[in-house]
């Protein structure tokens, strides 16, 4: 098991994981109606959930509830069969940790990579500087250097790469999407996953959940639920691309493309790193 989720700076787990539930992921009951988000952490998983919740619901008018209540890792199977149907459920385990049942039930899956300068980003500020999980004093500079080992659930171009390898070549039934082609063009992502789902959305649905999903409309709705920190919505922060571009130096930029380069090599991702 590659995860390693949130541990302290002693070896502790987080408290708000129990370790049983992070242990019993792979034997999890899943129903052929479930519709399942795979992100790399920081990628765009709350966004991804709002949508699918509004376009399995056929409503924009949905209940206010938070995505960490349908996540394996995190919440007990008991729990999770007591949900109200249709279940959008969501993970960040890498593939080969995922429930066995995917292969059998072959749920839909939605899965969304995001450029790895940004996602950086987005992880440091999380949980270091703003729900300040760890006992950890650096700055982002130094934070660069261990995202890029691995952080918590392990190395972001081991995640991307394997699911690379999924999306290529498993017979799931698995839909892959980017951060930025959201940010680009929401309404025709939303289109796309509708039809991916299945659903026969008329468009004024598919406009208005567009609508509804902009990061400043998450934000007013959502914000508080995930936890403030200094009064600032700790998940959703800035949604932009190429934030980047505040946090990394010259030389840092030039230093984490050579790492790219190597590290993903035999891979033909590619990321947008601003929109123009
Ligand atoms: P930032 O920290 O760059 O703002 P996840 O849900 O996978 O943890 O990802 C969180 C990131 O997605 C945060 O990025 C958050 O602001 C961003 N996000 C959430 N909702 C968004 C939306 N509607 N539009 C754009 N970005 C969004």
């Amino acid at each position: 098991n590659t995860v390693v989720v949130r541990k302290l700076k002693d070896g502790r787990l987080m408290p708000k994981f129990d370790p049983e539930v992070l242990e019993n992921v792979k034997s999890l009951k899943l129903r052929e109606d479930d519709v399942i988000i795979l992100a790399y952490p920081k990628s765009g998983t709350h966004w991804l959930f709002e949508i699918a919740q509004m376009l399995k619901l056929g409503t924009t008018d949905v209940p206010v509830v938070s995505k960490s209540d349908f996540m394996i890792e995190y919440v007990k199977q008991d729990i999770l069969d007591a949900k109200p149907l249709p279940r959008i459920l969501n993970t960040h385990y890498r593939f080969h940790d995922l429930p066995t049942d995917i292969h059998t039930k072959k749920p839909k899956i939605l899965y969304i990579r995001r450029n790895p300068k940004d996602a950086s980003v987005s992880f440091y500020n999380h949980t270091i500087k703003l729900s300040k999980y760890y006992e950890y004093s650096g700055q982002f500079s130094d934070y660069l250097r261990l995202w890029v080992e691995g952080v918590d659930y392990g190395s972001w171009f081991d995640y991307v790469k394997e699911y690379e390898e999924v999306c290529q070549n498993s017979d799931l039934d698995i839909l892959s999407l980017e951060y930025e082609q959201l940010k680009k063009d929401l309404i025709n992502e939303v289109r796309k996953i509708s039809d991916f789902l299945e659903l026969e959305r008329n468009e004024e649905l598919i406009k208005d959940i567009s609508e509804r999903c902009t990061f400043s409309s998450m934000h007013s709705r959502k914000g508080h639920l995930t936890g403030l920190a200094d009064g600032q919505s700790i998940m959703y922060r800035k949604g932009d691309v190429g934030d980047w571009k505040n946090w990394f130096t010259v030389a840092e930029n030039e230093w984490f493309d050579e790492v790219y380069k190597e590290k993903m090599k035999d891979s033909n991702l590619k990321f947008v790193y601003e929109l123009k």
